[in-house]
């Protein structure tokens, strides 16, 4: 595997080289590189430097030029304003840059790989055993995915911790429902069935739920069982927690299934739910107390903050135990973070959660920071995502006003992404129509969620999602399979590069955004920022689509040319294809 130096970068050496000869005691200095318009990259540095120097930018600017060799890399440098650089790059090493990608391992495309990879612990796609799950869930499972794949690729060792909701008091209820209806859970469709078996776990569990809480509520006696299995099931009663066990189990059966039709791996070890750190409990608040992190504040064990009061200006204090002596989340996240730490040995911890949990992260952050969990060599972040609106702009409910399950969504989407697949298919089967269907209409899903910023809200709007103009993922799997048509129709033709051609200007800027993908890639995953990444795939499609218009590729001039383009398409298809395998959507060969 080799990793290519980007133009960017090597153009970045040069300056910076150039800009410390010109002028040694600015050091190592940023020139500022950027893509531009007017040339294929301007360096905006020059004047902030000039200034700090008491220099003429337009003089250094000069210096500057006059170190810079031109030839090999660089074709042109010139001053531009009042001491910008204007760059341009050679024809050939466009084309040379890009045979290097081609040539690397197939997939990395000359991205390098950490020299030093440290270990990400990503806690995404957490559910809650027994109950439904609905958009909420889709978002951190959707960004947490593609987070996953997108630091996995640059090297770094991820450990995926899907923290479901898996305890609590409700599972009194629910036990005791069982123990006196042995047969609610029993399955009638057949195991291999992935959907339907979910389905049905899915719903055999809310008629449960549904049947139990009715109970509980009316009959106080039951009430008084439910409370005792309670007990029971935190004293690690055998046959409770067997029971206890089976909800679990049930809900997995339903969890994957969703998973599945979301085209998502999830594995089992990788499941540690809330349960999971039961065992740590008592030590976490041992250790919070004897630090004097946390305090005894009528009855319960408290941490406070300066900075954090309710609406009567009183503090809130994250509660780590009750004055019941109860454990809630505080007090396992808190725990989580203890393991991920200590056992895992993680240096960045990253939650996916909905914006709405932040203040509960922000207490337990700050709390295991100040036990001295959290520090210098450790940071946690969380990926905070907005709400799922509705058309009209308010959260996405269903038309009674009820939380829509996610299922019904995906299975939606679906539906319409394909009828935009049998309207344009030209030589699909049914079955090639089904699974292209999905294809887009998960990745539409997916897209829609990715290329918004995580932070903001979005409109839940599948007209716009499958359309085929604008910033949707079925725009960008169209041009990866229109490229892959080119390449099937071109007969003896191979792609191959040709660096002593001249290109066009619609090549050159396709050539230059394909060289990017490193560093968009490396900024996608320093920030955990998807929607980097989306935005240069968008960029991508729409470049090719304008080289498409202006340069016949199978009846270009010369042969040369003829496989020099088709190179282009290649390493645009290998790079489309790519870049949304780590978003987590398909790329079909056909559509
Ligand atoms: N199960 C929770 C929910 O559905 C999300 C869990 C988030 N992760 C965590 N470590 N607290 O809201």
């Amino acid at each position: 595997m080799a990793s290519v130096t980007s133009l960017t970068a090597s153009v970045h050496q040069r300056l910076a080289d150039a800009l410390s000869a010109a002028l040694p005691e600015a050091g190592t200095a940023d020139p500022l590189l950027r893509r531009s318009d007017r040339a294929d990259f301007q360096a905006n540095g020059i004047l902030a430097l000039a200034k700090k120097a008491k220099a003429n930018p337009r003089e250094l600017a000069t210096q500057v030029v006059s170190q810079v060799a031109t030839g090999d890399v660089i074709k042109d440098i010139e001053v531009s304003g009042p001491g910008f650089l204007n760059i341009t790059i050679t024809d050939k090493a466009i084309t040379e840059n890009l045979a290097a990608r081609a040539a690397d391992a197939e997939g990395r495309l000359g991205v390098p790989l950490a020299d030093e990879p440290g270990t990400t612990v990503i806690d995404y796609a957490q559910p809650n055993v027994a109950k439904e799950m609905h958009v909420g869930h889709l978002r951190s499972a959707v960004i947490g995915d593609a987070v996953v794949q997108i630091l996995e690729f640059t090297g770094e060792n991820v450990i995926r911790r899907h923290h479901i909701g898996d305890w609590g008091t409700q599972f009194g209820m629910l036990i005791q429902y069982l123990i006196e209806h042995p047969h609610e859970l029993d399955h009638k469709a057949a195991a291999e069935d992935t959907e339907a078996s979910g389905e049905e776990a899915m719903s055999n569990l809310n008629r449960l739920y549904k049947a139990s809480r009715a109970l509980f509520d009316s009959d106080e006696e039951f009430k008084d069982r439910a409370r005792r299995r309670v007990v029971d099931l935190q004293a690690g009663d055998p046959e409770t927690l067997a029971l206890w066990q089976r909800f679990v189990d049930e809900s997995k059966i339903y969890f994957y299934s969703v998973f599945h039709k979301l085209d998502m791996e999830i594995r089992d070890p990788d499941v540690v739910g809330e349960s999971g750190y039961n065992d740590m409990l008592d030590e976490t608040c041992r250790l919070l107390e004897e630090s004097g992190v946390a305090v005894r504040s009528e009855g319960a064990l408290c941490v406070f903050f300066d900075d954090i009061k309710g609406p009567d200006g009183k503090p809130v204090p994250l509660i780590v135990r009750k004055s019941d002596g109860g454990y809630g989340y505080a007090a396992t996240d808190l725990s989580a973070i203890r393991d991920r730490v200590f056992n895992l040995k993680a240096n960045s911890l990253v939650y996916v959660v909905d914006a709405r949990q932040s203040l509960h992260f922000k207490m337990v952050f700050e709390t295991a920071r100040r036990a001295g969990w959290l520090g210098d060599g450790v940071k946690a972040f969380q990926l905070a995502f907005g709400t799922v609106l509705g058309k009209d702009g308010k959260p996405f409910k269903t038309r009674e006003g009820e939380t829509v399950r996610l299922v019904d969504l995906l299975d939606e989407a679906i539906d319409r992404a394909s009828a935009v697949v049998r309207e344009k298919a030209q030589d699909l089967s049914e079955e090639e129509i089904a699974e292209r269907g999905a294809q887009v209409g998960i990745g539409a899903v997916k897209y829609a969620d990715l290329s918004t910023s995580a932070n903001r809200d979005y409109k839940f709007d599948l007209d716009q999602m499958v359309s085929l103009n604008g910033d949707t993922s079925v725009y960008l799997q169209y041009a990866y399979a229109r490229i892959r048509s080119i390449i099937r129709k071109a007969g003896d033709a191979r792609p191959t590069a040709h660096p002593e051609l001249e290109l066009t200007e619609a090549e050159r800027a396709l050539g230059l955004h394909v060289d990017q993908f490193a560093e968009t890639v490396a900024e996608t995953a320093a920030e955990y920022a998807p929607h980097k990444l989306a935005a240069y795939l968008y960029q991508l499609a729409s470049l090719y689509t304008s080289f498409y218009d202006k340069c016949p590729v199978l009846k270009a001039d010369t042969s040369e040319q003829v496989e020099n383009r088709l190179f282009l398409c290649d390493i645009t298809a290998r790079t489309l294809h790519q870049g949304m395998a780590l978003l987590g959507i398909r790329t079909p060969e056909r559509l």
